[in-house]
C-alpha cells in the first residue's frame, strides 16, 4: 500500500530574539506571567520589514533540500500554509517557487490559521498516494510579527515568526502518514480573526485607527475549544488505530500555551517526556510550529516511531493526524541553533 512519508524535514528561524523582558517595556505584563500562563520564555523575529513570509519558507525548504542533496527542481508541489502571506496574491507558493528555484513545480497556499500545516501535510499526501506526484514540499511559515499589535497585552505576548518544511514521497514499506482527522466549525469566525484588510473591510483610515489589522483573539473562549478540539482529535484518532499511549513515541502539539499542551498529553496518558516541545524558544509560531518540532527531535527520531501530530487554530480549524516516521533522524546533527541554546543554558 503506497503511502506519504516524510522524508525530510527543514527549518528556518529569524536570529532575533523577543524576550519577556522585551514585552514588559512594551505592555503591562511580567516574565512571571507569561511563564506561568502560556509557557513562553522568548521567541523570534523577522524585524527586517524588507523580509516577509516568503523569504523564512525559502530558507527552510533550501535547508531540506541541501541536507538530503535534492534539487529544487525535482519538486513537484509546493503547498505553503500561512496566514501571513507576502501579500494577498500573488500566493506566497509562487514567490517561494521562484526563489528557490523549483521551476518544475506548481502550488498555493493554504489558510487554515494554526492548523493551516496539518490541512496541507494532508493536501499534499493525496497527490502522492494517488501516483499523481513524487516529491511534494509542504511547509509551514508565519510572519506573525506582521499582524500583532504590540500595545494589546492579551495577543502580542504569544506569537513568534518562523517556518518549516517537510519532504513528502511515496513509500510502500508501511511508514508514512497513516490516517488524518481534520475538523472545523466556521460559527464562531470573531473569536480569532484579523477582521479587515479582506474583501469584507479593505483598508482604509478608520480600519487602520480601529487597529482591525492585527491578530483580535479572546482567549480564554479560544483556549476552552482548543483544549476539547486538539484532545478529542488526538484521542479518536489513536482510537481508531487500536493506539495506546505507550504505543506513541511523541505527541507533536501545535504550541499555542503550554497548558492546552498538557491538558492534550494527559488525556492521551502521554509521558510528559513524549510530547515535544519548543514553546518556550519560539512561542505561537502558527502554520510553523508542528514542522519546528519535527525538525528539533530530527535526531531523535527512528523509523517506525509512531507519532501524532495535533493542532487547532482560527476558524476554528483543528485535527489530528497519525505519522510512522519514515528514516533514522541520528544520521542528522543536532541543528544549530540548538546547540548554540545548549550552549547558552
Ligand atoms: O493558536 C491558536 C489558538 N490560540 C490559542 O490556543 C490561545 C488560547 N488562549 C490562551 O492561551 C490564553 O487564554 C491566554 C494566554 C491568551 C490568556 O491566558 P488566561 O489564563 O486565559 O488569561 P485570561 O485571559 O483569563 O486573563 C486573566 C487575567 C486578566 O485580568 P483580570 O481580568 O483577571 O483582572 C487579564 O487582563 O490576566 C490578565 N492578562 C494579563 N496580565 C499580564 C491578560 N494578558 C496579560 C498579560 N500580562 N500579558
Amino acid at each position: 500500500m503506497r503511502r506519504a512519508a516524510i522524508t525530510g524535514v527543514g527549518y528556518y528561524l529569524p536570529e532575533d530574539r523577543m524576550t519577556n523582558a522585551e514585552l514588559e517595556t512594551l505592555v503591562d505584563t511580567s516574565n512571571e506571567w507569561i511563564i506561568s500562563r502560556t509557557g513562553i520564555h522568548e521567541r523570534r523575529i523577522l524585524r527586517d520589514p524588507e523580509k516577509a513570509t516568503s523569504y523564512m519558507a525559502t530558507r527552510a525548504a533550501r535547508n531540506l533540500l541541501e541536507k538530503k542533496n535534492i534539487s529544487p527542481d525535482e519538486i513537484d508541489l509546493i503547498i505553503v500554509g500561512t496566514v501571513t502571506p507576502d501579500m494577498v496574491f500573488p500566493a506566497t507558493a509562487c514567490l517561494v517557487q521562484a526563489e528557490l528555484g523549483a521551476t518544475n513545480a506548481w502550488g498555493f497556499d493554504l489558510s487554515a490559521a494554526c492548523s493551516g500545516f496539518l490541512y496541507a501535510l494532508s493536501t499534499g499526501a493525496q497527490f502522492i498516494t494517488s501516483g499523481t506526484y513524487k516529491k511534494v514540499l509542504v511547509i509551514g511559515a508565519d510572519k506573525m510579527s506582521a499582524i500583532i499589535d504590540y500595545t494589546d497585552r492579551t495577543t502580542c505576548i504569544l506569537f513568534g515568526d518562523g517556518a518549516g518544511a517537510v519532504l513528502l514521497e511515496p513509500d510502500d514499506s508501511g511508514v508514512g502518514i497513516v490516517d488524518s482527522l481534520l475538523q472545523m466549525d466556521g460559527t464562531k469566525p470573531d473569536l480569532l480573526c484579523m477582521l479587515a484588510g479582506g474583501s469584507r473591510r479593505p483598508a482604509s483610515h478608520e480600519t487602520v485607527d480601529a487597529r482591525q489589522h492585527y491578530v483580535y483573539q479572546e482567549g480564554r473562549s479560544v483556549f476552552k475549544y482548543a483544549v476539547k478540539g486538539m484532545a478529542d482529535a488526538a484521542a479518536s484518532v489513536m482510537e481508531r488505530n487500536g493506539l495506546t499511549g505507550d504505543d506513541v513515541a511523541y505527541l507533536v502539539p501545535h504550541q499555542a500555551n503550554l497548558r492546552i499542551i498538557d491538558a492534550t498529553a494527559n488525556r492521551m496518558e502521554i509521558d510528559t517526556d513524549k510530547v515535544m516541545l519548543n514553546i518556550s524558544r519560539y512561542g505561537n509560531t502558527t502554520a510553523a510550529t508542528i514542522p519546528l518540532c519535527l525538525s528539533d527531535w530530527e535526531h531523535k527520531l527512528r523509523t517506525g516511531d509512531n507519532l501524532i501530530l495535533a493542532a487547532f487554530g482560527g476558524g476554528f480549524t483543528w485535527g489530528a493526524t497519525y505519522v510512522k516516521w519514515a528514516y533514522d533522524g541520528s544520521q542528522y546533527e543536532i541543528p544549530e541553533h540548538l546547540r548554540s541554546e545548549m550552549a547558552h543554558s
